[in-house]
């Protein structure tokens, strides 16, 4: 037994956040256990790369049932078998039930690819562009009972570029979502994040940034 935090991570495509979750394990600098990789999806990357380090990964895929609410009963039944204490969704794209939220209270994770509360739902990299916002980012956010609505945890801004496309865009914002997911995870991990209301006080609290960005920097 490694005493470290069990978590497992839900994904449904590629899964970079997942390997950059794997990569902070395997260097010893993020102090948690990996105890299962699920996927709705049997074709997800993720699953591939789980595979390939080793880890225990199951696929519940959700075509084979009638409901929401059976899907999660299955899912969660598969990370209370494997001893999951914290779940980390890391672009898995099914909505969660309330079953789901009340077998994990406070204990379900997400990362958004925007700076919410603007742009919840899809294709948001597309969505901060055509807005004319001059910041996008990332949130890791706890999961409630809204889509894209839960305390946040911890963002990342990442200025909009005059020739940014959706692809230039959300690959700088996934560069950003890699360093911020690990972190948030390890917060969690040392006991430091409570849920107060909408917010959540990190104890101790960590140096802020106090300086404002400018996007387009004012001078120049
Ligand atoms: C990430 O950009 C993540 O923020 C997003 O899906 C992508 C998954 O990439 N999640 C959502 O949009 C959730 N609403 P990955 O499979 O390479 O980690």
């Amino acid at each position: 037994m490694s005493g470290k935090l069990k978590i497992g991570v839900l994904a449904s495509g590629g899964g970079t956040n997942l390997q950059a979750i794997i990569d902070r394990c395997l260097d010893g600098s993020l102090p948690v256990e990996i105890v299962l990789v699920l996927s709705n999806n049997p074709g997800a990357g993720a699953l591939e790369r789980a595979a390939r380090a080793g880890l225990p990964t199951c696929c519940i895929d959700h075509r084979e049932f009638d409901n929401r609410e059976d899907f999660d009963r299955a899912v969660v039944a598969a990370l209370q078998s494997a001893g999951v204490e914290l779940v980390v969704l890391a672009g898995f794209m099914r909505l969660i039930t309330d079953i789901f939220l009340q077998a994990y209270p406070g204990r379900i994770m997400n990362i958004h690819p925007a700076l919410l509360p603007a742009f919840p739902g899809l294709h948001v990299q597309k969505k901060a562009l055509e807005y004319g916002a001059r910041f996008a980012g990332c949130t890791v956010h706890f999961v409630d009972s809204g889509v894209d609505t839960g305390p946040i945890i911890l963002q990342a801004v990442v200025p909009v570029l005059q020739d940014d496309t959706e692809e230039s865009l959300s690959r700088r914002i996934l560069e950003q979502e890699h360093r911020i997911y690990p972190r948030a995870i390890e917060l969690f991990a040392q006991g430091r994040l409570r849920i107060d209301g909408r917010r959540v006080i990190i104890d101790p609290p960590l140096p802020p940034e106090e300086s404002a960005l400018v996007n387009p920097p004012l001078e120049g």
